[in-house]
């Protein structure tokens, strides 16, 4: 049976990631997670007893951990690294961390992909790194498109994709990127858009947008994001980047006042508040390479699971309230915590 170890898998997407093959193919997991939030644990808590799934915590930060877990393990056959901090907002408050995990957590696996411990790396990257689009055009992002990132966030991963790269030309080592849009689903953390408004709005609060509410994401639901993984990882060129986009784009107004309607409300709940610094303004994935090379294909309707994942939310306060009551308080700067 192959073994595959996930980084990040905890969180989001590689949480939903982990479930989806465990259900879907005939592999070994390992997961190596730092927790970073307090639900990560209750996120993954059900899977300790599966066959195939075995959990680390570590920290790709340190290398010596590392290597404990590739030498015990053995035979790993292929990583996919997730493990990262991922919100913008936090990024542009403390930039640091981002910078230690998302660059030199990744130059860690890269080392030790060098020594021979695995085979496949497959970095999880982001639509962020090609920058912004103007608002009134209907240009895309490709593979080859320039890297112009706005943020601290997006220039560490911008940062990482160029290290992995680097590491398949010089030491000819099998290595791909994939670089998606906006993922939205169950088990997101709710400081990202679509969980803060929902909750936002159970709260009976004013929900936030920023700036006017007209800047554009393309959302894709977190199972089509991690369809194309595995497809990437299974069937991917070495070498190659694969961008996995929904072809959704929506402004962030429109976005809330959808979930509003879900609940009866109107726009009179939300607050326009100071926009984010550096805001990008549109993103717009042209997703022709994975279509025609790997034959990928998004399957899961945008309307028809924005609703389902607003009914998770209303059905998981607990895990919800943990997530806040907790983490905000220990791991969120002071400054963050002013607008949840
Ligand atoms: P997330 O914040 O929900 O999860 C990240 C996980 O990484 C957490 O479980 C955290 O504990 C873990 N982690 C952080 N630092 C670590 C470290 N030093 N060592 C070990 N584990 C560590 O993020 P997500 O939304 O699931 O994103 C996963 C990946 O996908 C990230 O690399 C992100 O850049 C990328 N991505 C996310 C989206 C999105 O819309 N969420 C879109 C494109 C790309
Ligand atoms: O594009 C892919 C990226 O999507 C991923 O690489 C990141 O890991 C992921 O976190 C996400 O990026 P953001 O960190 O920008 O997501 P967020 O949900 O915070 O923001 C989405 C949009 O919503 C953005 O235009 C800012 C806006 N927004 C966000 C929040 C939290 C608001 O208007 N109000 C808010 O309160």
């Amino acid at each position: 049976m192959k073994k595959i170890l996930i980084t990040g898998g905890a969180g989001f997407i590689g949480n939903n990631f982990i479930r989806y093959v465990l259900k879907k193919r005939k592999y070994r997991i390992i997961n190596v997670d730092l927790l970073l939030f307090p639900s990560s644990f209750e996120n993954i808590k059900d899977l300790m007893k599966v066959e195939n799934y075995k959990f680390y915590k570590g920290d790709i930060k340190n290398y010596k951990f590392l290597l404990k877990i590739f030498k015990k393990e053995k035979n790993i056959d292929g990583v996919i690294n997730f493990a990262a901090w991922s919100h913008v907002d936090k990024s542009i408050l403390k930039p640091k961390d981002f910078i230690e995990t998302n660059v030199y957590g990744v130059f860690n696996l890269l080392e030790i992909q060098k020594l021979g411990f695995f085979r496949r790396f497959l970095q999880i990257s982001t639509d962020e790194v090609y920058g912004d689009l103007p608002y009134d055009t209907l240009d895309k992002f490709n593979e080859d498109s320039p890297l112009r990132p706005s943020s601290p966030y997006s220039s560490s991963k911008a940062s990482a994709d160029l290290l992995s790269l680097s590491y398949y030309k010089t030491y000819d080592l099998d290595i791909l990127i994939t670089r998606s849009s906006n993922n939205f689903g169950e088990y997101q953390f709710p400081e990202k858009l679509i969980p803060l408004t929902i909750l936002k709005i159970i709260k009976n609060q004013k929900v936030p947008v920023y700036g006017n509410g007209r800047n554009v994401r393309d959302w894709i639901y977190v199972l089509d994001n991690v369809r194309g993984i595995m497809k990437v990882f299974e069937k991917g060129k070495s070498g190659n980047i694969y961008n996995i986009g929904g072809e959704n784009e929506v402004t962030n107004l429109e976005l809330v006042k959808k979930i509003l309607y879900f609940f009866d409300r109107d726009e009179s709940s939300i607050e326009f508040v100071k926009d984010r610094p550096g805001h990008d303004r549109r993103y717009s994935l042209d997703i022709t390479k994975i279509k025609t090379q790997l034959y990928h294909k998004n399957i899961y309707d945008f309307e028809k699971f924005l609703k389902r994942t607003v009914y998770w939310y209303k059905n998981n306060l607990k895990w919800v309230e943990k997530c806040l009551d907790q983490n905000f308080k220990k791991y969120h700067l002071q400054n963050y915590n002013k607008r949840i």
